[in-house]
């Protein structure tokens, strides 16, 4: 805190300003600027997630805890509720996930509308907001109302990325199976013959259902933080999502990889990329400073299936291509080196779903499939102790300009 700004204060009370001057300039105790960006800066409290350098961990699992050993609806029942479900609270769980993961004829004729011309992640943030059209508790911001949304737009989140998956490859969208998991349903209604996809997904899904106050959560807590209601909120987090600094890396990456083309052009690449001060999606994080401790789940899911995989050399082209920027740091900004330490969750999530067959530009939207139940969880936090979120900024604009008509300018 420091005293820094002056403002002018007119007083409106009589009797005082025969005391003091009808209008001065006092004082006010004002906060620094934050840093850019924010970093560091720590926003709010949450019991849902804590995320600091090499360390994840969801309502107090590690996320090495989860991975590889939990179901997907088990970790979004843990973020909603605080707590893992019994045998009971899964059964019932999954019925609920059961019953709302079909489309009404609303929502298919808008993905039909769009599947044509617009992307993964345009499609969604659309579909999601239209559906809050249907929704018998649209603008209920109650625990009970939001918990049952919660389980609605998770549950039907991977019906709308399938089925404009089947419509723009010109296919019929195949319906829910009520006999199968939330990452098996995916699997088939996307059409992936893969063996391992269901598998694979689930574990995937876990890893990115949460991540403390990312920049789309941290929107869809400020949207929340106006009582805006879950599916506004949502909304608000997936347009964040979308972008290349945040999720869109995903997508990033393979374009990147392709790009490179094969291993062996990668050395020169990465000489020009740094020449040129290229950001390399898939590197680099704002909290962990040493390792994401979700990269190595994915590395090794995109390892294992780059053995059966018959298309472009993605995952050689990718070891190499981290192996060179380590390589050649040396060349970068102290700054950039040190960013460039890290490769983050979307560098392997990005050909682990190619392998599988996700069309390569899916990749970030499979991310928010997966990361529904957590922002639906800070929603609910939001939501259950809200105070609007309405920081402040230093202007350093032009003042006391004066108006000129049209004519004179
Ligand atoms: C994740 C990310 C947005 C964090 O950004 P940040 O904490 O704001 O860091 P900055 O963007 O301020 O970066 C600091 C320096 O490192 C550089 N840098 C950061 N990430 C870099 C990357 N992936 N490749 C090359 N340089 C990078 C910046 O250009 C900047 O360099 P400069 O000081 O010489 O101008 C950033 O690392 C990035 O853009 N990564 C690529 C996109 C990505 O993978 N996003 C997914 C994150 S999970």
């Amino acid at each position: 805190m420091e005293w820094q700004v002056l403002v002018l204060v007119t007083f409106g009370n009589p009797k005082r300003s025969k005391r003091l001057c009808d209008t001065r300039f006092v004082a006010v105790e004002r906060e620094k600027v934050a840093p850019r960006g924010l970093e560091g800066v720590v926003a709010t409290t949450t019991a849902i997630c804590s995320v600091s350098d090499n360390f994840l961990q969801y309502r107090g699992y590690r996320i090495e805890e989860l991975a590889g050993k939990a179901e997907y609806e088990e970790v979004a029942y843990l973020l909603l509720n605080g707590e893992l479900p019994n045998k009971v609270d899964l059964r019932d769980f999954k019925a609920e996930l059961t019953k709302h993961r079909s489309l009404s004829p609303f929502l298919r004729g808008i993905l039909q509308e769009m599947s044509e011309t617009g992307t993964g992640m345009d499609v969604l943030r659309t579909v999601v907001s239209a559906s809050a059209a249907e929704d018998p508790a649209e603008g209920d911001n109650s625990r009970e109302a939001e918990y049952a949304k919660a389980i609605r737009l998770t549950a039907k989140l991977p019906t709308m990325l399938a089925t404009y998956i089947r419509r723009r490859r010109g296919e019929q969208p195949v319906p829910p199976d009520p006999t199968l998991g939330h990452a098996a349903n995916f699997a088939k209604m996307a059409g992936l013959d893969h063996p391992r996809a269901a598998e694979v997904l689930n574990t995937c899904f876990i890893l990115q259902a949460e991540h403390g106050l990312n920049a789309s959560t941290f929107a869809a807590r400020i949207a929340a933080g106006t009582n805006a209601d879950m599916h506004a909120a949502v909304t608000a987090g997936l347009g964040a999502l979308k972008g290349p600094l945040h999720g869109g890396a995903t997508d990033g990456t393979m374009k990147m990889l392709d790009e490179i083309g094969a291993p062996e052009r990668t050395e020169s690449w990465v000489e020009k990329a740094i020449a040129s001060k290229y950001k390399f999606s898939g590197f680099g994080h704002r909290v962990y400073k040493t390792e994401d401790p979700r990269a190595k789940f994915l590395r090794k899911f995109a390892q294992e299936l780059s053995k059966d995989w018959k298309g472009p050399k993605y995952f050689e082209i990718q070891e190499r291509l981290a192996a060179e920027i380590e390589r050649q740091r040396p060349k970068m900004s102290p700054a950039a080196a040190a960013k460039v330490n890290v490769v983050n969750v979307d560098y392997y999530a990005a050909t682990t779903y190619t392998f599988l067959g996700i069309p390569a530009d899916l990749g970030t939207s499979i991310f928010a499939v997966g990361r529904m139940a957590g922002w639906c969880a800070h929603i609910m936090e939001q939501h259950g102790d809200n105070r609007l979120i309405r920081p402040e900024s230093e202007y350093t604009g032009p003042s006391g300009k004066r108006w000129v008509p049209i004519a004179e300018r």
